[in-house]
Protein backbone atom coordinates (compact mmCIF):
# COMPACT_ATOMS: atom_id res chain seq x y z
CA UNK A 1 0.00 0.00 0.00
CA UNK A 2 2.43 2.29 0.93
CA UNK A 3 4.76 1.78 -2.30
CA UNK A 4 1.16 2.32 -4.01
CA UNK A 5 0.68 5.59 -2.38
CA UNK A 6 4.79 6.67 -2.80
CA UNK A 7 4.52 5.81 -6.47
CA UNK A 8 1.06 7.97 -6.71
CA UNK A 9 2.82 10.82 -5.33
CA UNK A 10 5.66 10.77 -7.20
CA UNK A 11 5.82 13.55 -9.46
CA UNK A 12 5.01 13.03 -12.92
CA UNK A 13 7.71 12.75 -15.50
CA UNK A 14 8.48 15.47 -17.83
CA UNK A 15 5.96 16.41 -19.99
CA UNK A 16 6.61 15.67 -23.58
CA UNK A 17 3.68 17.76 -24.78
CA UNK A 18 3.16 21.25 -25.80
CA UNK A 19 4.93 23.39 -23.62
CA UNK A 20 3.18 25.77 -20.91
CA UNK A 21 1.53 28.83 -21.68
CA UNK A 22 1.95 32.03 -19.53
CA UNK A 23 -2.48 33.22 -18.67
CA UNK A 24 -3.57 35.28 -19.57
CA UNK A 25 -2.78 33.92 -22.92
CA UNK A 26 -2.29 36.86 -25.76
CA UNK A 27 -4.35 35.83 -28.51
CA UNK A 28 -2.38 38.39 -30.47
CA UNK A 29 1.02 37.35 -29.05
CA UNK A 30 3.50 36.77 -32.74
CA UNK A 31 3.32 32.96 -31.23
CA UNK A 32 0.12 32.76 -30.93
CA UNK A 33 -0.73 34.10 -34.39
CA UNK A 34 2.24 31.86 -36.00
CA UNK A 35 0.59 28.88 -34.51
CA UNK A 36 -2.06 28.93 -32.31
CA UNK A 37 -2.70 24.75 -32.23
CA UNK A 38 0.18 24.07 -29.51
CA UNK A 39 -1.44 26.56 -27.19
CA UNK A 40 -4.90 25.44 -27.33
CA UNK A 41 -4.00 21.98 -27.16
CA UNK A 42 -2.44 23.33 -23.67
CA UNK A 43 -5.04 25.63 -22.94
CA UNK A 44 -7.77 22.40 -23.73
CA UNK A 45 -6.31 20.31 -20.43
CA UNK A 46 -5.20 22.74 -18.40
CA UNK A 47 -6.71 25.69 -18.50
CA UNK A 48 -10.44 25.32 -20.45
CA UNK A 49 -11.88 28.34 -19.47
CA UNK A 50 -8.62 30.49 -19.72
CA UNK A 51 -7.91 34.43 -18.66
CA UNK A 52 -7.56 36.79 -21.58
CA UNK A 53 -4.99 39.36 -21.50
CA UNK A 54 -7.32 41.85 -23.52
CA UNK A 55 -9.97 40.86 -20.78
CA UNK A 56 -12.98 38.01 -20.79
CA UNK A 57 -12.14 34.55 -21.32
CA UNK A 58 -11.73 32.08 -24.01
CA UNK A 59 -12.97 28.81 -24.29
CA UNK A 60 -10.94 25.86 -26.41
CA UNK A 61 -12.96 22.08 -25.37
CA UNK A 62 -15.35 21.27 -28.08
CA UNK A 63 -18.18 20.27 -25.26
CA UNK A 64 -17.95 24.09 -24.11
CA UNK A 65 -17.78 25.82 -27.22
CA UNK A 66 -20.76 24.19 -28.41
CA UNK A 67 -22.59 24.64 -25.02
CA UNK A 68 -21.39 28.67 -25.42
CA UNK A 69 -23.19 28.54 -29.17
CA UNK A 70 -26.24 27.75 -27.45
CA UNK A 71 -26.21 29.61 -24.24
CA UNK A 72 -29.12 32.17 -23.99
CA UNK A 73 -26.52 33.98 -21.41
CA UNK A 74 -23.97 34.76 -23.42
CA UNK A 75 -25.17 37.66 -26.41
CA UNK A 76 -23.71 39.39 -29.18
CA UNK A 77 -24.88 42.84 -28.17
CA UNK A 78 -21.84 44.95 -27.71
CA UNK A 79 -20.88 45.47 -23.84
CA UNK A 80 -22.64 49.29 -23.08
CA UNK A 81 -18.31 50.05 -22.06
CA UNK A 82 -17.83 49.01 -25.31
CA UNK A 83 -16.97 51.68 -28.54
CA UNK A 84 -19.48 49.61 -30.31
CA UNK A 85 -22.12 50.14 -27.54
CA UNK A 86 -25.59 52.12 -29.30
CA UNK A 87 -24.56 55.23 -27.49
CA UNK A 88 -21.70 55.91 -29.83
CA UNK A 89 -23.42 55.51 -32.71
CA UNK A 90 -23.38 59.04 -33.61
CA UNK A 91 -19.29 59.13 -33.27
CA UNK A 92 -18.59 55.88 -34.49
CA UNK A 93 -19.01 54.04 -38.03
CA UNK A 94 -18.14 51.09 -36.60
CA UNK A 95 -21.03 51.16 -33.39
CA UNK A 96 -23.70 52.32 -36.01
CA UNK A 97 -22.87 49.32 -38.64
CA UNK A 98 -23.33 47.30 -35.28
CA UNK A 99 -26.62 48.18 -34.39
CA UNK A 100 -27.57 46.91 -38.11
CA UNK A 101 -26.18 43.38 -38.84
CA UNK A 102 -26.33 40.37 -37.24
CA UNK A 103 -23.43 39.26 -35.75
CA UNK A 104 -24.00 42.26 -33.08
CA UNK A 105 -27.40 41.94 -32.28
CA UNK A 106 -29.45 39.47 -30.15
CA UNK A 107 -32.88 38.91 -30.33
CA UNK A 108 -35.53 40.44 -31.19
CA UNK A 109 -33.61 42.80 -32.83
CA UNK A 110 -31.22 40.33 -34.73
CA UNK A 111 -34.09 38.44 -36.20
CA UNK A 112 -35.14 41.22 -39.27
CA UNK A 113 -31.84 41.34 -40.59
CA UNK A 114 -30.73 37.80 -40.11
CA UNK A 115 -34.32 37.13 -42.05
CA UNK A 116 -33.93 39.28 -44.92
CA UNK A 117 -30.16 38.28 -45.59
CA UNK A 118 -30.80 35.02 -45.63
CA UNK A 119 -33.80 35.08 -47.76
CA UNK A 120 -32.07 37.80 -50.70
CA UNK A 121 -29.21 35.67 -50.17
CA UNK A 122 -30.97 32.24 -50.76
CA UNK A 123 -32.49 34.15 -53.83
CA UNK A 124 -30.00 35.42 -55.76
CA UNK A 125 -27.87 32.31 -55.59
CA UNK A 126 -31.16 30.06 -56.48
CA UNK A 127 -32.03 32.42 -59.76
CA UNK A 128 -28.18 32.57 -61.42
CA UNK A 129 -25.03 30.63 -62.03
CA UNK A 130 -22.40 32.58 -60.40
CA UNK A 131 -19.79 31.43 -63.18
CA UNK A 132 -17.02 30.43 -60.72
CA UNK A 133 -15.31 27.44 -62.53
CA UNK A 134 -14.66 29.90 -65.33
CA UNK A 135 -13.73 32.47 -63.41
CA UNK A 136 -10.73 30.48 -61.02
CA UNK A 137 -10.01 28.82 -64.47
CA UNK A 138 -9.51 31.71 -65.84
CA UNK A 139 -7.41 33.67 -63.30
CA UNK A 140 -5.48 30.82 -62.57
CA UNK A 141 -4.38 30.65 -66.45
CA UNK A 142 -3.30 33.83 -66.52
CA UNK A 143 -0.76 33.15 -64.08
CA UNK A 144 0.67 30.39 -65.61
CA UNK A 145 4.65 30.54 -67.11
CA UNK A 146 4.55 34.02 -65.09
CA UNK A 147 7.25 32.70 -62.54
CA UNK A 148 6.71 33.14 -58.70
CA UNK A 149 3.55 35.00 -58.16
CA UNK A 150 1.55 35.86 -54.36
CA UNK A 151 -1.51 34.12 -54.73
CA UNK A 152 -3.55 36.46 -52.83
CA UNK A 153 -3.03 39.22 -55.15
CA UNK A 154 -2.40 37.64 -58.52
CA UNK A 155 -5.40 34.95 -57.66
CA UNK A 156 -7.58 34.81 -54.58
CA UNK A 157 -8.17 38.33 -54.00
CA UNK A 158 -9.66 39.30 -57.97
CA UNK A 159 -11.52 36.31 -57.36
CA UNK A 160 -13.13 36.85 -54.67
CA UNK A 161 -13.90 40.20 -55.07
CA UNK A 162 -15.47 39.76 -58.81
CA UNK A 163 -17.84 37.22 -57.50
CA UNK A 164 -18.55 39.13 -54.32
CA UNK A 165 -19.18 42.39 -56.25
CA UNK A 166 -21.25 40.42 -59.11
CA UNK A 167 -23.79 38.71 -56.74
CA UNK A 168 -23.87 42.03 -54.35
CA UNK A 169 -24.53 43.75 -57.25
CA UNK A 170 -21.87 46.73 -56.76
CA UNK A 171 -20.97 48.84 -58.94
CA UNK A 172 -17.62 49.65 -57.81
CA UNK A 173 -14.02 49.71 -58.85
CA UNK A 174 -12.64 46.41 -57.06
CA UNK A 175 -9.75 48.01 -55.41
CA UNK A 176 -12.03 49.80 -53.66
CA UNK A 177 -14.05 46.80 -53.16
CA UNK A 178 -10.99 45.02 -51.60
CA UNK A 179 -10.60 48.15 -49.55
CA UNK A 180 -14.11 48.25 -47.77
CA UNK A 181 -13.95 44.34 -47.33
CA UNK A 182 -10.71 45.06 -45.65
CA UNK A 183 -11.33 48.50 -43.42
CA UNK A 184 -14.63 46.57 -42.00
CA UNK A 185 -12.10 44.42 -40.05
CA UNK A 186 -10.20 47.17 -39.09
CA UNK A 187 -13.07 49.30 -37.92
CA UNK A 188 -13.56 45.98 -35.26
CA UNK A 189 -10.10 45.92 -34.67
CA UNK A 190 -8.29 47.73 -31.60
CA UNK A 191 -7.84 51.26 -31.88
CA UNK A 192 -4.44 52.13 -32.76
CA UNK A 193 -3.38 55.41 -34.79
CA UNK A 194 -6.97 57.82 -33.78
CA UNK A 195 -5.69 59.98 -37.35
CA UNK A 196 -5.86 55.97 -39.50
CA UNK A 197 -8.89 55.30 -37.46
CA UNK A 198 -10.66 58.91 -38.42
CA UNK A 199 -10.03 58.37 -42.02
CA UNK A 200 -11.34 54.65 -42.06
CA UNK A 201 -14.40 55.61 -40.57
CA UNK A 202 -14.82 58.48 -43.21
CA UNK A 203 -13.65 56.29 -46.15
CA UNK A 204 -16.17 53.79 -44.70
CA UNK A 205 -18.74 56.21 -44.13
CA UNK A 206 -18.33 57.62 -47.94
CA UNK A 207 -18.84 54.32 -48.79
CA UNK A 208 -22.14 53.36 -47.27
CA UNK A 209 -23.46 56.60 -48.48
CA UNK A 210 -22.86 54.74 -52.49
CA UNK A 211 -23.89 51.97 -51.58
CA UNK A 212 -27.23 53.61 -50.58
CA UNK A 213 -27.35 55.33 -54.04
CA UNK A 214 -27.12 51.85 -55.70
CA UNK A 215 -30.17 50.67 -54.08
CA UNK A 216 -32.27 53.03 -54.74
CA UNK A 217 -31.74 52.49 -58.42
CA UNK A 218 -33.02 48.90 -57.31
CA UNK A 219 -36.23 50.09 -56.52
CA UNK A 220 -39.15 49.03 -58.64
CA UNK A 221 -36.56 47.12 -60.94
CA UNK A 222 -36.52 43.50 -61.30
CA UNK A 223 -34.21 42.11 -58.72
CA UNK A 224 -31.35 40.02 -60.18
CA UNK A 225 -28.51 40.30 -57.51
CA UNK A 226 -28.50 40.81 -53.16
CA UNK A 227 -29.29 44.51 -53.39
CA UNK A 228 -31.63 43.96 -55.44
CA UNK A 229 -33.66 41.09 -53.69
CA UNK A 230 -33.03 42.99 -50.42
CA UNK A 231 -34.77 46.33 -52.32
CA UNK A 232 -37.93 43.97 -52.96
CA UNK A 233 -38.02 42.40 -49.67
CA UNK A 234 -39.16 45.84 -48.56
CA UNK A 235 -42.70 45.68 -49.40
CA UNK A 236 -42.91 42.16 -47.16
CA UNK A 237 -40.59 43.94 -44.34
CA UNK A 238 -41.43 47.17 -43.82
CA UNK A 239 -39.40 47.55 -40.83
CA UNK A 240 -36.64 46.47 -43.17
CA UNK A 241 -34.42 50.23 -43.52
CA UNK A 242 -32.25 51.22 -46.53
CA UNK A 243 -29.22 51.35 -43.40
CA UNK A 244 -30.30 47.48 -42.48
CA UNK A 245 -29.52 46.62 -46.25
CA UNK A 246 -26.29 48.93 -46.71
CA UNK A 247 -24.81 47.66 -43.83
CA UNK A 248 -25.83 43.93 -44.47
CA UNK A 249 -24.06 44.17 -48.23
CA UNK A 250 -20.71 45.76 -46.26
CA UNK A 251 -21.16 42.35 -44.20
CA UNK A 252 -21.48 40.14 -47.03
CA UNK A 253 -18.38 41.92 -48.97
CA UNK A 254 -16.38 41.60 -46.48
CA UNK A 255 -16.89 37.76 -45.29
CA UNK A 256 -16.74 36.52 -48.97
CA UNK A 257 -13.81 39.01 -49.68
CA UNK A 258 -11.42 38.03 -46.44
CA UNK A 259 -12.20 34.94 -45.81
CA UNK A 260 -12.29 33.28 -49.40
CA UNK A 261 -9.13 35.48 -50.24
CA UNK A 262 -7.00 33.88 -47.17
CA UNK A 263 -8.35 30.81 -46.95
CA UNK A 264 -7.60 30.22 -50.71
CA UNK A 265 -3.95 30.53 -49.77
CA UNK A 266 -4.14 27.63 -46.49
CA UNK A 267 -5.90 24.69 -49.24
CA UNK A 268 -3.12 25.25 -51.26
CA UNK A 269 -0.49 25.05 -48.52
CA UNK A 270 -2.61 21.62 -47.46
CA UNK A 271 -2.91 20.72 -51.03
CA UNK A 272 0.95 21.23 -51.14
CA UNK A 273 1.69 18.53 -48.43
CA UNK A 274 -1.41 16.18 -48.47
CA UNK A 275 -2.43 15.97 -52.16
CA UNK A 276 -5.88 15.79 -54.02
CA UNK A 277 -8.11 15.24 -55.04
CA UNK A 278 -9.87 18.03 -53.54
CA UNK A 279 -13.53 17.60 -53.46
CA UNK A 280 -15.89 19.11 -51.42
CA UNK A 281 -15.42 16.61 -48.62
CA UNK A 282 -11.16 17.28 -48.88
CA UNK A 283 -12.60 21.64 -48.79
CA UNK A 284 -14.61 20.79 -45.13
CA UNK A 285 -11.70 18.73 -43.66
CA UNK A 286 -9.12 21.72 -45.01
CA UNK A 287 -11.36 23.76 -42.99
CA UNK A 288 -11.52 21.64 -39.89
CA UNK A 289 -8.15 21.69 -39.50
CA UNK A 290 -6.87 25.09 -39.97
CA UNK A 291 -9.90 27.54 -40.38
CA UNK A 292 -10.05 31.04 -41.15
CA UNK A 293 -12.43 31.47 -38.51
CA UNK A 294 -10.73 30.78 -35.19
CA UNK A 295 -12.09 32.85 -32.73
CA UNK A 296 -16.15 34.25 -32.18
CA UNK A 297 -16.69 36.86 -29.68
CA UNK A 298 -19.82 36.49 -27.11
CA UNK A 299 -20.42 39.05 -23.98
CA UNK A 300 -21.49 37.69 -21.09
CA UNK A 301 -25.59 39.24 -20.22
CA UNK A 302 -25.32 38.60 -16.62
CA UNK A 303 -22.87 37.31 -13.97
CA UNK A 304 -22.32 33.66 -15.49
CA UNK A 305 -20.53 30.36 -14.45
CA UNK A 306 -18.87 28.23 -17.33
CA UNK A 307 -17.24 24.80 -16.38
CA UNK A 308 -16.77 26.13 -12.60
CA UNK A 309 -15.35 29.34 -13.52
CA UNK A 310 -17.23 32.74 -12.74
CA UNK A 311 -17.32 35.50 -15.77
CA UNK A 312 -18.77 38.76 -14.87
CA UNK A 313 -21.55 40.23 -16.69
CA UNK A 314 -20.23 42.53 -19.52
CA UNK A 315 -17.20 40.29 -19.87
CA UNK A 316 -16.39 38.98 -23.35
CA UNK A 317 -16.42 34.99 -23.56
CA UNK A 318 -14.13 33.76 -26.69
CA UNK A 319 -14.67 30.75 -28.44
CA UNK A 320 -12.04 29.70 -29.94
CA UNK A 321 -13.63 27.15 -32.88
CA UNK A 322 -10.24 26.08 -34.29
CA UNK A 323 -9.38 24.72 -31.12
CA UNK A 324 -12.55 22.42 -30.69
CA UNK A 325 -12.20 21.65 -34.09
CA UNK A 326 -9.02 19.59 -33.09
CA UNK A 327 -10.28 18.53 -29.78
CA UNK A 328 -9.23 14.57 -29.30
CA UNK A 329 -12.42 13.87 -27.45
CA UNK A 330 -14.39 14.25 -30.93
CA UNK A 331 -12.09 13.96 -33.41
CA UNK A 332 -9.68 10.80 -33.95
CA UNK A 333 -6.21 12.32 -34.59
CA UNK A 334 -7.52 15.21 -34.72
CA UNK A 335 -3.92 16.54 -36.29
CA UNK A 336 -4.00 14.25 -38.87
CA UNK A 337 -6.30 15.48 -42.64
CA UNK A 338 -8.60 12.45 -43.51
CA UNK A 339 -11.12 13.80 -45.93
CA UNK A 340 -12.90 10.85 -45.33
CA UNK A 341 -13.76 11.43 -41.27
CA UNK A 342 -17.43 12.86 -40.67
CA UNK A 343 -17.73 16.24 -40.56
CA UNK A 344 -21.23 16.56 -38.28
CA UNK A 345 -18.98 17.70 -35.39
CA UNK A 346 -17.11 20.34 -36.92
CA UNK A 347 -17.74 23.91 -36.07
CA UNK A 348 -15.70 25.90 -38.91
CA UNK A 349 -19.42 27.96 -39.76
CA UNK A 350 -20.81 28.30 -35.61
CA UNK A 351 -24.27 26.75 -34.82
CA UNK A 352 -27.17 28.13 -33.78
CA UNK A 353 -28.58 31.45 -34.01
CA UNK A 354 -25.60 33.10 -35.60
CA UNK A 355 -24.48 30.05 -37.73
CA UNK A 356 -22.76 31.64 -40.88
CA UNK A 357 -25.46 32.57 -43.70
CA UNK A 358 -22.62 32.26 -46.56
CA UNK A 359 -21.56 28.68 -45.77
CA UNK A 360 -22.60 26.96 -49.23
CA UNK A 361 -21.32 30.06 -50.76
CA UNK A 362 -18.11 29.67 -48.97
CA UNK A 363 -17.69 26.21 -49.85
CA UNK A 364 -18.55 26.56 -53.67
CA UNK A 365 -16.57 29.78 -53.53
CA UNK A 366 -13.27 27.77 -51.89
CA UNK A 367 -14.08 24.51 -54.18
CA UNK A 368 -13.64 25.89 -57.37
CA UNK A 369 -10.64 28.22 -56.76
CA UNK A 370 -8.72 24.85 -55.16
CA UNK A 371 -10.09 22.73 -58.57
CA UNK A 372 -8.70 25.25 -60.63
CA UNK A 373 -5.33 25.29 -58.76
CA UNK A 374 -4.94 21.83 -58.82
CA UNK A 375 -5.74 21.74 -62.74
CA UNK A 376 -3.07 23.85 -63.40
CA UNK A 377 -0.36 22.24 -60.90
CA UNK A 378 -0.15 25.46 -58.89
CA UNK A 379 2.84 25.23 -56.09
CA UNK A 380 3.73 27.26 -52.93
CA UNK A 381 7.35 28.02 -53.62
CA UNK A 382 7.77 26.94 -50.03
CA UNK A 383 6.11 24.35 -48.03
CA UNK A 384 7.55 26.20 -44.95
CA UNK A 385 5.28 27.82 -42.17
CA UNK A 386 3.43 31.02 -43.49
CA UNK A 387 3.21 34.03 -42.11
CA UNK A 388 -0.07 36.01 -40.51
CA UNK A 389 -2.13 38.76 -40.50
CA UNK A 390 -2.11 39.92 -37.07
CA UNK A 391 -5.75 40.14 -36.90
CA UNK A 392 -7.79 38.74 -33.74
CA UNK A 393 -9.98 35.63 -33.93
CA UNK A 394 -9.10 35.29 -37.59
CA UNK A 395 -6.43 32.83 -38.99
CA UNK A 396 -5.60 34.78 -42.34
CA UNK A 397 -2.44 34.31 -44.42
CA UNK A 398 -0.74 37.33 -45.30
CA UNK A 399 0.27 35.89 -48.72
CA UNK A 400 1.78 32.72 -50.37
CA UNK A 401 4.15 32.93 -53.37
CA UNK A 402 3.45 30.24 -56.08
CA UNK A 403 4.54 29.15 -59.20
CA UNK A 404 2.25 27.77 -62.11
CA UNK A 405 3.79 25.93 -64.90
CA UNK A 406 3.53 26.90 -68.32
CA UNK A 407 1.12 23.93 -69.16
C1 LIG B 1 -14.80 29.53 -45.44
C2 LIG B 1 -15.32 30.70 -45.28
C3 LIG B 1 -16.12 31.12 -44.09
C4 LIG B 1 -16.01 30.76 -42.78
C5 LIG B 1 -14.99 29.82 -42.16
C6 LIG B 1 -17.07 31.44 -42.06
C7 LIG B 1 -17.31 31.30 -40.70
C8 LIG B 1 -18.28 32.00 -40.00
C9 LIG B 1 -18.45 31.93 -38.58
C10 LIG B 1 -17.61 31.10 -37.64
C11 LIG B 1 -19.48 32.75 -38.24
C12 LIG B 1 -19.96 33.11 -36.85
C13 LIG B 1 -21.05 32.22 -36.33
C14 LIG B 1 -21.45 32.65 -34.93
O1 LIG B 1 -21.16 33.76 -34.47
O2 LIG B 1 -22.10 31.81 -34.27
C15 LIG B 1 -19.95 33.34 -39.46
C16 LIG B 1 -21.00 34.23 -39.53
C17 LIG B 1 -21.40 34.82 -40.69
N1 LIG B 1 -20.91 34.59 -41.95
FE1 LIG B 1 -19.42 33.32 -42.46
N2 LIG B 1 -17.78 32.20 -42.93
C18 LIG B 1 -17.24 32.03 -44.18
C19 LIG B 1 -17.67 32.60 -45.34
C20 LIG B 1 -18.74 33.45 -45.44
C21 LIG B 1 -19.22 34.00 -46.67
C22 LIG B 1 -18.67 33.67 -48.06
C23 LIG B 1 -20.26 34.80 -46.34
C24 LIG B 1 -21.15 35.62 -47.23
C25 LIG B 1 -20.80 36.11 -48.36
C26 LIG B 1 -20.44 34.74 -44.90
C27 LIG B 1 -21.40 35.44 -44.20
C28 LIG B 1 -21.59 35.37 -42.83
C29 LIG B 1 -22.58 36.17 -42.10
C30 LIG B 1 -23.53 37.18 -42.70
C31 LIG B 1 -22.46 35.82 -40.76
C32 LIG B 1 -23.24 36.41 -39.58
C33 LIG B 1 -24.46 35.58 -39.20
C34 LIG B 1 -25.17 36.06 -37.94
O3 LIG B 1 -24.53 36.69 -37.07
O4 LIG B 1 -26.39 35.85 -37.84
N3 LIG B 1 -19.50 33.92 -44.40
N4 LIG B 1 -19.22 32.86 -40.52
Amino acid sequence: MRLLQSLLARPKAPCSGPKPVDLPVDLLSPGFLADPYPIYDWLRRHAPVAPVTAGGVVLTRHADVRAALADKRLGNTPSRFSTLAARNRAKYVAADLAAHIPPFLDLPAHRLPRQAMSRAFHRTLAGRDPGLEALATDLTRAQAGQGPVDLLEAISRPYAVAAMRQLLGLDADPAELKAVAQGFFLLFAPLTDPAKFAALNDRMAGFRSRIAGMLEVRRGAVPSDFLGHMAALQADLPDLSGQHIVDATILLLADGVENIETGAATLLHLLAREGGPVDEAWVREALRLDTPGQIIPRVAREETEIAGVAVKAGHPVFLALGAANRDPGVFAAPEVFDPTRDQAQALVFGRGAHRCIGEPLGIALMLALARALEAAGARPVSTGPMAYQPRFGHRWPARLEITIGAG
